[in-house]
């Protein structure tokens, strides 16, 4: 039986590292996909070593324009078809929307919108044609409500959600699933240089997920197919909550702990 081959973006540090250990775990194999060749390159040879995957290495900036085409073209050349597609690499800035550069808005949305939507249209069209394939899209349950102090990043997240759910009822019948996997505050890097890049935030210990939890969460519900996974029982109240709330009423909850959580 041929062994299916599972494309990871961001795979260089915190969730998406540990999704590439589970699908290498779970006897895919994988390319694994970041800017930093180094931290890849020490993640392929422990993974190639501790399980039976193939890993490739292909480092990328996926926020620059051309770099989905060049990826896809190379495993074209290599002859390596991408079965399943985790789209992980993302960024975040923490702040008020006006103390932050406009370039620094303009990279969240390069990468978590403009990166993730050019490798959704480079792998899907041959999933498709093969009638078969799995994407999972990192999103955030920031994409459920505005999130004063990190606006441009929310925005992002909540295009990765409605894009998955549409997509979900395109690809209806063509044996593609897609899964955009919500998770809350989660103990990797991206929230420490949050943290001292805003001199400190105020996060209470218990709303920060483990991220070996979310990623099994996240591995879980792509290989069935499930269209939206919030890991974490506090995150799923939340986003109920959320859904419940009046949306006037639920900037207000947002705006008190956006103000909260900077000080
Ligand atoms: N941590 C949280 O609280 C949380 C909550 C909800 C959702 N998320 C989402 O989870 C995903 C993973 O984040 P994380 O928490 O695991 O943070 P992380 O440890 O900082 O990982 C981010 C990954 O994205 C890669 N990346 C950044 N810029 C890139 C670029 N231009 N091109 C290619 N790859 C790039 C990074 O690798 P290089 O630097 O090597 O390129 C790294 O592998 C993100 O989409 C994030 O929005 C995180």
């Amino acid at each position: 039986m041929k062994i299916e081959t599972v494309l990871i973006t961001g795979a260089s540090s915190g969730i998406g590292e540990v999704l590439a250990k589970k699908f290498g775990d779970g006897g895919y194999n994988l390319v694994l996909v970041a800017r930093s060749k180094d931290k890849l390159d020490v993640l392929a040879q422990q993974l190639s070593t501790e399980t039976n995957s193939k890993v490739w290495v292909e480092p990328a900036d996926l926020s620059s324009s051309d770099a989905t085409i060049k990826l896809s073209t190379n495993l074209n050349k290599q002859g390596i078809e991408i079965d399943i597609l985790v789209n992980c690499a993302g960024v975040l800035e923490h702040g008020n929307f006006i103390d932050l550069p406009a370039s620094s808005h303009q990279g969240i949305i390069d990468l978590n919108v403009s990166g993730l939507t050019n490798m959704l249209s480079q792998f899907i069209p041959p999933m498709v044609a093969r009638g078969k394939g799995r994407i999972l899209n990192v999103a955030s349950i920031a994409a459920f409500q505005p999130v004063p102090s990190l606006a441009s990043y929310a925005a992002t997240k909540a295009y990765v959600l409605s894009l998955s759910e549409s997509l979900a009822e395109e690809l209806k019948g063509t044996g593609v699933s897609i899964t955009a996997l919500c998770p809350g505050v989660t103990a990797t890097n991206m929230v420490e240089k949050a943290k001292q890049e805003s001199g400190g935030l105020n996060i209470p210990d218990f709303i920060v997920s483990d991220v070996e939890d979310v990623a099994a969460e996240g591995y879980r519900a792509c290989l069935k197919g499930e269209v939206i996974c919030v890991p974490g029982v506090v995150n799923q109240a939340a986003t109920l909550m959320g859904r419940a709330t009046p949306k006037w009423l639920l900037r207000r909850i947002s705006g008190a702990m956006g103000r909260y959580t900077l000080k």
